[in-house]
């Protein structure tokens, strides 16, 4: 840790928490993202200042001016990982570090004030500490935690703000999609793109998935799980879908996933399955790939799975595209994924669950 990271925690438990009963009872059954903890945690950004002010105390509603920055340009950014319960009955974070580094590159990106890496993961530490009766059963699912940052200057001129409002909440969840494991279907954006080089598809701010909600809407209607983005340029590539990258595989063992060059988020888990898929012999690409070619490779038995990869969705089989111009299986295993999918499923979960060793130290012990 460097000095800057060192600002001291004000601890102040939530003097009238959630009964037990009602707590288990929601823990048991949380669905995704409507369930949330006592606690939250708030750091302030001021120029001239840094940051300062660091609290873990009561979750409770904001009061922001209507002319507060983020309300009108939407500086704002977050990120989204979880904790786990250990087989021992402790808590574990996954790959903390690597979603402090994104959260850094995301707030450069978008002009605002960097917070130090140690500082991150440690709010995520006091956070997950002071809530840890509310991470699931491990086969019921995890405590999803929701790092952001917003622009509290109160000021309408566009620039960047001088004051910041760092905040860590956290969400008891269990699987992102309902019946994931059967495969899911996504719809290819017709009109919309994600995102163009030289803009922020490489951050996580909220304006990106703003702009993605149309085009989600759009699936929906057609009775489809997911969007997936074309780039900007051809609408040939496939880029990722709203929330998820995604990844092929081929029937001669090899992997593939569209290359980071700006344009689509640099998933950790993305990341964390290369490295698994690389370290167990597979050849992996990481190269742009065109909706013509998936579809002529699922037809021809070249390409056998395709998967969504992210942390609210863990690695879920994608089963059918779909299109005005009709529907295909994703990959000729069939919709439901097949054992390449599963084996990479299995070995992150049993790393992320303490189940099995990690060799990568990417499993930080809380408590
Ligand atoms: N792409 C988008 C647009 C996302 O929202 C996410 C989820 O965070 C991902 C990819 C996967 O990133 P990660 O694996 O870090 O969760
Ligand atoms: C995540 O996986 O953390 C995301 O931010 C994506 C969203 C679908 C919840």
């Amino acid at each position: 840790m460097d000095g800057l990271d060192r600002v001291p925690f004000n601890v102040v438990p939530n003097p009238a928490p959630t009964p037990a009963a009602e707590r288990a009872k929601l823990v048991a059954a949380p669905g995704f993202g409507r369930v949330f903890t006592d606690h939250m945690v708030t750091i302030r950004y001021a120029e001239g200042k840094g940051w300062h002010d660091a609290r873990v105390e009561a979750r409770r509603p904001l009061t922001l001016d209507p002319a507060t920055a983020v309300l009108h340009y939407a500086q704002e950014i977050f990120e989204g990982l979880k904790a786990y319960r250990t087989p021992s009955g402790g808590a574990a974070m996954f790959r903390p570090d690597a979603n402090a580094r994104r959260f850094r590159q995301s707030a450069e990106r978008l002009a605002m004030a960097p917070l130090p890496e140690g500082l991150f993961v440690e709010s995520l530490r006091r956070l997950v500490e002071a809530d840890r009766e509310w991470i699931p059963a491990v086969d019921v699912g995890t405590l999803y935690l929701r790092p952001f940052m917003i622009a509290d200057d109160v000021f309408l001129g566009v620039k960047p703000s001088a004051t910041y409002l760092y905040m860590v909440i956290a969400s008891p969840v269990g699987a992102y999609f309902k019946n994931g494991a059967d495969g899911v279907t996504v719809w290819v954006a017709q009109q919309d793109t994600r995102a163009a080089r030289g803009g922020t598809g490489a951050a996580k701010c909220g304006g990106n998935y703003a702009a993605s909600l149309q085009a989600q809407a759009e699936a929906v209607r057609n009775g489809c799980d997911q969007v997936v983005f074309l780039d900007a340029i051809e609408r040939r590539k496939i880029e990722e879908l709203g929330g998820m990258n995604v990844c092929f595989v081929f029937a001669d063992g090899s992997l593939q996933t569209p290359p980071l060059d700006g344009t689509i988020l640099p998933g950790i888990t993305r990341d964390s399955i290369l490295r698994l898929a690389r370290d167990s012999g597979m050849t992996v690409r990481e190269e742009a790939y065109t909706l013509d070619q998936w579809k002529a490779d699922a037809a021809s038995g070249r390409l056998t799975e395709v998967f969504a990869c992210g942390t609210a969705a863990v690695i879920t089989p994608i089963g059918r595209i779909r299109s005005p111009e009709g529907e295909f299986i994703a990959g000729a295993a069939g919709p439901a994924g097949g054992p390449v999918t599963q084996r990479l499923r299995k070995q992150l979960v049993d790393i992320q669950t303490g189940r099995s060793a990690d060799p990568y130290g990417w499993v930080h012990s809380v408590c």
